[in-house]
């Protein structure tokens, strides 16, 4: 068991000033609570992607919702939907003021492979000035922080000067499907001026940034099938078409050794940045062989002509997630597979359109099919890009706010990751989105070894107080 006032012994020094002084008291006094509820809520194996999990779906949605309640929210509820809940709640106490919608998700990626984790990934703890578990960066530390700046308000006696209504999925790390009906069918609820989504990180060496830019998703899987079971490759070998080698001509023909993306279409809506836009990405503190050596990797690649922040941010990609086929035990064994798989995802920026994308891939797949085989494409999900103007009010307040608590102004950066109801809440909803996330990018999201760091932790509940301070002064 982790000694959490030990643990936080070491925790880092917050600055005097940036925030209320009657809340700044609360967050002092609640630091070892605050800790233990992410770490209570990271012991909850709330993996959206895998059906064993559908009862600790649940168990997490009705932790939030318990914590929403002692906040003082109103309206609580756990709403069903085809899959994993989804949280809802509102604190409109602040009338005239304008009204933010709340967004982080409560799912989690899965644990695999568990071999590489150095500790038990369900058993979360705190040390060394940091969180460790899966999720305690992406992204149950964040929807905590929120918890915590709320809770911390009411300590001090405040409500928020601005009024939130709090929407906490359960599906975002498995394509958000569930989202996009719910929010057509509760847009009454949801009246709102702007939203705010944290579930970003900051920027290389975990400089303090507001994310502007999101990329896209489409996530398709591609299925080969030759005969009811494997073949001697021996009696067979040379008369059939073997699946895996017929699949890896299709992967082949995807994308060209030059990074270009090869199905015929699939640049026609991109959006280049502009030079202006180029300059200022080219302007952040990136460091190409640091990027490389903290991964690690041998060496970086990508397409030409751009630059690789570029490359992983701003361009649209195409890559092989997962594919199987055949033999895959020790030793020899002489088949030919009966089938070959493989589960392939393009990340799109603005203005490209997963299902458009989509329509490319499977039309370019089945033309370039070899015969022998049966081959068909499958769309798993998609999400669109996002782009959010630097100059909105929202975004300059959540800036004033970064600045107040961290000392600098924060940079402006596009991250390719996707956040797929980042362009729901804009197009569906019509409202700004500012991305408002505080882990630090070399948290392990997804990966054996998540990690939070105490510091953004503490210092990014500040800034969510402050920021609803921020927030309150806007014009409606
Ligand atoms: N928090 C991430 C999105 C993200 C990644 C933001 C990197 C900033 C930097 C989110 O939880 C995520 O992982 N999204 C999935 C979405 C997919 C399953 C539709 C992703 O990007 O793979
Ligand atoms: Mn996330
Ligand atoms: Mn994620």
């Amino acid at each position: 068991m982790t000694d959490l006032p030990t643990a936080l012994g070491a925790s880092p020094d917050v600055p005097a000033g940036p925030i209320d002084p009657a809340v700044e008291a609360a967050l002092a006094s609640s630091a070892v609570a605050r800790a233990e509820a992410l770490l209570e809520f990271a012991r909850i194996p709330s993996v959206s992607a895998l059906p064993e999990h559908a009862e600790d779906m649940v168990r997490a949605a009705e932790w939030v919702a318990e914590r929403l309640r002692r906040v003082g929210a109103t309206d609580v509820a756990v709403e069903r939907t085809a899959l994993h809940p989804i949280v809802y709640g509102r604190i409109h106490e602040a009338p005239g003021a304008p009204t933010a919608l709340v967004y982080c998700h409560y799912d989690v990626q899965p644990v695999d492979p568990v071999e590489l984790w150095e500790t038990a990934p369900w058993e979360p703890f705190l040390r060394d000035g940091r969180f460790v578990g899966r999720g305690v960066a992406d992204d149950k530390g964040q929807l905590v922080m929120h918890l915590s700046a709320l809770e911390a308000l009411r300590t001090a006696g405040r409500a928020p000067a601005v009024n939130l209504t709090f929407v906490f999925e359960g599906e975002e790390e498995y394509g958000s499907q569930s989202l996009y009906a719910w929010i057509e069918a509760n847009r009454d609820r949801l009246e709102a001026d702007v939203a705010i989504i944290s579930d970003t990180c900051y920027f290389e060496g975990n400089v303090p940034a507001i994310t502007v830019g999101l990329r896209g998703i489409m996530y398709a899987q591609i299925d080969v099938e030759l005969s009811p079971v494997d073949l001697h490759s021996g009696m067979y070998g040379g008369s059939v078409e073997n699946p895996a080698n017929a699949l890896a001509r299709i992967i082949t023909a995807l994308k060209g050794p030059d990074g270009r993306i090869r199905i015929p279409g699939f640049y026609d809506d991109v959006v280049a940045p502009t030079d202006a836009e180029r300059e200022a990405m080219a302007a952040l503190p990136f460091d190409d062989e640091a990027y490389r050596a903290e991964i690690p990797v041998p060496a970086l690649v990508g397409e030409a002509g751009w630059t690789t922040l570029e490359r992983k941010t701003a361009r649209p990609t195409l890559d092989v997630n997962g594919m199987w086929s055949g033999f895959q035990g020790e030793g020899a064994k002489t088949i030919i597979p009966a089938h070959a798989h493989a589960k392939i995802s393009t990340r799109l920026v603005a203005n490209q359109d997963p299902a458009t994308v989509y329509a490319a891939l499977r039309d370019y797949v089945a033309e370039i099919a070899p015969p022998g085989v049966t081959v068909s494409t499958t769309y798993i999900h998609g999400g669109e890009p996002s782009l959010t103007p630097i100059d909105h009010p929202a975004t300059q307040a959540a800036a004033r706010a970064i600045e107040a608590v961290h000392g600098v102004a924060p940079v402006y950066i596009r991250e390719g990751g996707s956040i797929p109801v980042t362009a729901a809440f804009d197009h569906s909803l019509g409202l700004p989105v500012v991305l408002l996330g505080f882990t630090q990018p070399t948290c392990n999201a997804h990966a054996p070894n998540e990690t939070f760091l105490l510091e953004n932790f503490e210092l990014g509940t500040r800034v969510i107080v402050r920021f609803w301070d921020e927030l309150a002064t806007l014009p409606r």
